[in-house]
């Protein structure tokens, strides 16, 4: 089915209920591949869909146009998931002409036969005239590829921003004012930890250039169109670029025995007080995607592992290279946990803070075999100096 976005706009996109795996990041609630269609005296498709889901899509543009009168198909970006769809649309739409920045051209020739399709090249500022209205492209380099790239419509105040601004979210409501905010903007949340947070200083670039254009909506190629709530998403969006951290504690472990469980307990009670968020995890209870979620605004971190076979523990390991790819800014934080005969453990996870250039707030809380009421103590003290560490760091963030 296609929807209306605006007065000859149309999303023609899929929604992928199902889909609960995202190269390992959890969807648990589904997804989309949108997917507008812009008509005027010259029609473009703006992006395509995951490969499976493009017999939705040609269902889909049936019901408003025939393939013959598709002109262009813009490529804002060349990953699968929004280009999977293209060899099949440009079978079935062979006069269109792909649109898309030099870079694509390149990228998307490693995926597809792309020998007989008709490009038109754009870079930044370029505009295409469609008739009444006309199509302006901004190229947003690592945000989160090298080739992505957004299109605006300034005739109807309308960003197509692929990615950016995007959820993985199902529904069948297709507006923000249609859904609840509050789990809008937590999906949003987990998208850009889990997705954009490692280009914080190109997304700086982006929100500059984009404060630069009249903007009523921002149609993403995933989740839910923006159209009522922009300045949340904006904001929300500068925060998250520069990992503006709250007042938060988080501890976050794996254990053996229960001895470095008891050691992120004692920390976690440290850290407890009023105007502090601290919140305690087990990285075999949770999923890296919540973890990157949760350390996106995180102030101060305990990370805590026993040694295990000389060093720290695998599901703790695994957390820390995917938190170590996605680069958090600004984070303090200290690690722990117990060991038998060897510290290499704490030792380990310590060396995954320098390599986030986490500030270290002291050196690793070992115990032996059992922590004891005096090592209890000293992960208390830890906490304490997590939970204060975290108030200054929200407060001097605030005041930026
Ligand atoms: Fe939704 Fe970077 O693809």
């Amino acid at each position: 089915m296609h929807v209306p976005v605006k007065d000859g706009i149309y999303s023609v996109g899929a929604v992928d209920w199902n889909l609960r795996d995202f190269h390992d990041y959890e969807t648990l609630r589904g997804s989309s591949y949108n997917v507008y269609l812009v008509q005027d005296e010259k029609t473009a498709l703006i992006d395509t869909v995951k490969a499976p889901f493009t017999g939705e899509l040609l269902r889909n543009l049936s019901e408003l146009t025939s393939p013959g009168d598709i002109d262009y198909v813009v490529v804002n970006h060349a990953e699968p998931d929004h280009s999977g769809g293209l060899p099949e649309v440009m079978a079935t739409c062979p006069q269109a002409t792909v649109v898309c920045d030099e870079k694509c051209v390149g990228t998307l020739s490693t995926y597809y036969d792309t020998a007989g399709w008709n490009f038109h090249i754009v870079a930044t500022g370029d505009t295409l005239a469609l008739g009444a209205r006309s199509l302006t492209f901004l190229e947003i380099p690592m945000v989160h590829w090298p080739e992505s790239m957004v299109t605006y419509i300034p005739e109807d105040k309308l960003l197509f921003s692929n990615d950016a601004f995007g959820q993985h979210y199902a529904a069948s409501a297709r507006f923000d004012d249609e859904v609840p905010l509050d789990v809008l903007m937590a999906e949003a949340k987990t998208y850009y930890a889990n997705i954009v947070m490692p280009y914080g200083k190109q997304v700086v670039k982006t929100l500059e250039k984009a404060a630069e254009l009249d903007i009523e909506v921002i149609a993403p190629a995933h989740g839910i169109i923006w159209r009522a709530h922009l300045g949340e998403i904006l904001s929300a969006y500068s925060d998250w670029a520069v990992c503006r951290p709250a007042p938060k504690v988080l501890v976050i472990y794996d254990t053996m025995w229960k001895s470095t469980e008891k050691m992120a307990q004692a920390i976690l009670d440290g850290a407890t007080r009023p105007g502090v968020e601290a919140k305690l995890f087990w990285v075999r209870a949770t999923t890296a995607t919540v973890l990157a979620t949760e350390v996106l605004d995180a102030a101060t971190i305990a990370f805590g592992s026993p040694t295990l076979n000389h060093t720290l523990m695998p599901k703790a390991a695994s957390v820390l290279t995917y938190l170590k790819g996605l680069a958090p800014q600004g984070k303090a934080g200290l690690t722990f946990g117990s060991y038998g005969w060897g510290k290499q453990g704490p030792g380990d996870v310590q060396g995954y803070l320098e390599d986030m250039k986490f500030e270290v707030l002291r050196d690793p809380i070992v115990a032996q075999y059992n922590p004891t009421a005096e090592v209890l103590d000293e992960c208390r003290a830890a906490g304490e100096m997590l939970a204060d560490r975290a108030e200054e760091l929200a407060s001097a963030a605030a005041q930026q």
